[in-house]
């Protein structure tokens, strides 16, 4: 797959790129204030177009009692006319190298509905069952599709509730 793989920081997107990745997540994924904000883009462009995007936390969870630094992955988007052709599978290859060479950190973890974890599963995340919880306004709500993880060091991976400490990505 011949495309250019960026990786930005959240706090240096110029505005209008930001506004651009804004109007993508929530007509993907409905508004943005229900979930998480990234730290990290991943960008990937092909023939000059932005053709997908992911977005990576630096954050904690808490698996049963114990607290964990993870990369989340989240808003996983590849344009329609560029899908099938690997942009996704790709930008997860280049965040798992970011997130092993840049961040301290042992997993990442993501969410997603059933169908479309044959993505993450072919770039080697698993299904844990959890169950994962979050916080939404006052209310604690349990997640229900599935939950991904992702070992960078070869632990294997935590199992328990896992409760992401606020917001989900
Ligand atoms: C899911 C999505 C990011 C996949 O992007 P992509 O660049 O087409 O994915 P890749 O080309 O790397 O991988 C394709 C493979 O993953 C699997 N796959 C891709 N999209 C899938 C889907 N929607 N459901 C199930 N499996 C899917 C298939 O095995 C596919 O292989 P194929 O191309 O031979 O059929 C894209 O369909 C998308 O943007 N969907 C809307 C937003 C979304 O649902 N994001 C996921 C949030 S968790």
């Amino acid at each position: 797959m011949d495309g250019e793989i960026e990786i930005v920081a959240e706090s240096k997107l110029g505005p209008e790129l930001r506004r651009e990745l804004l109007g993508w997540f929530e007509a993907e994924f409905g508004r943005a204030d229900r979930w998480a904000a990234p730290d990290y883009y991943v960008l990937l462009f092909l023939d000059g177009q932005l053709a997908g995007c992911l977005g990576i936390l630096d954050t904690k969870v808490r698996v049963e009692t114990e607290m964990i630094q993870v990369g989340g992955i989240g808003g996983v988007a590849t344009r329609p006319k560029f899908r099938h052709r690997d942009v996704a599978r790709a930008m997860l290859s280049r965040a798992r190298e970011f997130m092993n060479e840049n961040l301290d950190v042992e997993f990442g973890l993501l969410l997603c509905r059933h169908e479309v974890s044959p993505v993450y599963a072919r770039s080697g995340w698993i299904i844990v069952p959890g169950p994962t919880t979050f916080i939404r306004g006052d209310a604690v709500a349990k997640y229900a599709n599935d939950t991904m993880i992702l070992s960078l060091t070869g632990r294997p991976c935590p199992q328990g509730r896992i409760d992401m400490l606020g917001l989900p990505w």
